[in-house]
């Protein structure tokens, strides 16, 4: 039986994943853990749940002993937009936190880790669309850089230690249930709140910005397909290009305003553009569906009717 522990449990993927987890292998059986407490949750999927700063190695450490961890979902991390603004901390949280959970689960032998990654690996050197598995890795923001690291220090475990890590690279991800923090994508969750609430939107990147995208189901999806596929079949480990949908913030207004006809959107591009404009438009994830299966079920449109409904 597995004993998960899941840091950033408070946060956008992680609140949502924690509820997953514990469907799957029992309330108890997953620790959640975040530097802030948890938001409302349901009492049918409530079990433990610890403060954790995850540059603590020794307080990670004496968690995952006093829980009998043999499993850490690492999900705490600093996003783009926000490590462009401290990018000490973006290091600190997405690095020294990182090794502290590769450390620990190397000292107890754990049985498995799984750590993202994100498009945020890709720079603007690198092909932007349909960017392949194996290409340039050039990225320019700080997020980047801990990506890139981070994917070559869980694959260096992998092979120098024999551990069971994996990682996917997520592209932006839409949800509807916690809202994200300082990520460039943010623009693609904002728009349906202002959109359903005001009828509007004041955008921070440029009409023609096309990202790779993914709704919250599929996100929830890759991850646990991942977390339970064949170690024995992976030939990657900590760098799985996860594709779903891609499309401008133009082709995302058009399609709110089936639902929401009178929907105004201005733009108004920050620094954000530049990040966003330095990452793929499009994403070849074969390797993905090959070693593991992976596949969407969202597109625009579903998703687009599904984030308005729940709004
Ligand atoms: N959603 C992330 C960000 O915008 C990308 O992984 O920072």
């Amino acid at each position: 039986m597995k004993r998960i522990l899941l840091t950033g449990a408070a946060g956008q993927i992680g609140s949502e994943l924690l509820f997953e987890l514990r469907k799957i292998y029992g309330n108890n059986n997953v620790i959640a853990s975040d530097i802030k407490p948890l938001l409302a949750e349901s009492s049918e999927h409530s079990g433990p749940f610890e403060f954790l700063n995850i540059t603590d190695r020794v307080a990670l450490f004496n968690l995952c002993k006093r829980h009998n961890i043999d499993a850490i979902i690492s999900m705490a991390a600093i996003l783009s937009a926000k490590g462009e603004q401290n990018p000490q901390l973006a290091w600190d949280i997405n690095i020294t936190g990182l090794i502290n959970v590769f450390e620990v689960a190397r000292e107890m032998k754990m049985k498995q880790v799984l750590v993202p990654s994100s498009i945020a690996v890709f720079g603007p050197d690198t092909p932007r669309d349909c960017t392949p598995q194996e290409t340039i890795l050039n990225p320019t923001t700080m997020y980047g850089i801990t990506k890139v690291t981070g994917e070559l220090l869980g694959d260096y475990y992998v092979h120098r230690y024999g551990l069971d890590i994996r990682g996917l690279r997520y592209p932006g991800i839409i949800s509807n249930k916690t809202l994200p923090g300082g990520g460039t994508t943010d623009y693609a969750i904002a728009i349906f709140y202002d959109a359903v609430k005001y009828g509007k939107y004041s955008c921070f990147v440029a009409e023609n910005t096309r990202l790779p995208m993914m709704y919250m189901p599929d996100c929830l999806k890759a991850t646990i397909d991942l977390l339970h596929a064949d170690f024995s079949k992976l030939k990657h480990h900590c760098n799985f290009n996860v594709g779903a949908m891609s499309f401008s913030v133009k082709e995302l207004a058009t399609e709110i305003r089936k639902h929401i006809p009178n929907f105004q959107i201005e733009y108004k591009p920050d620094f954000r553009q530049a990040i966003a404009d330095s990452w793929p438009q499009s994403i070849d994830d074969t390797p993905a569906r090959k070693e593991w299966g992976w596949k969407p079920a969202y597109n625009l449109e579903t998703m687009t009717e599904d984030m308005i409904n729940a709004i």
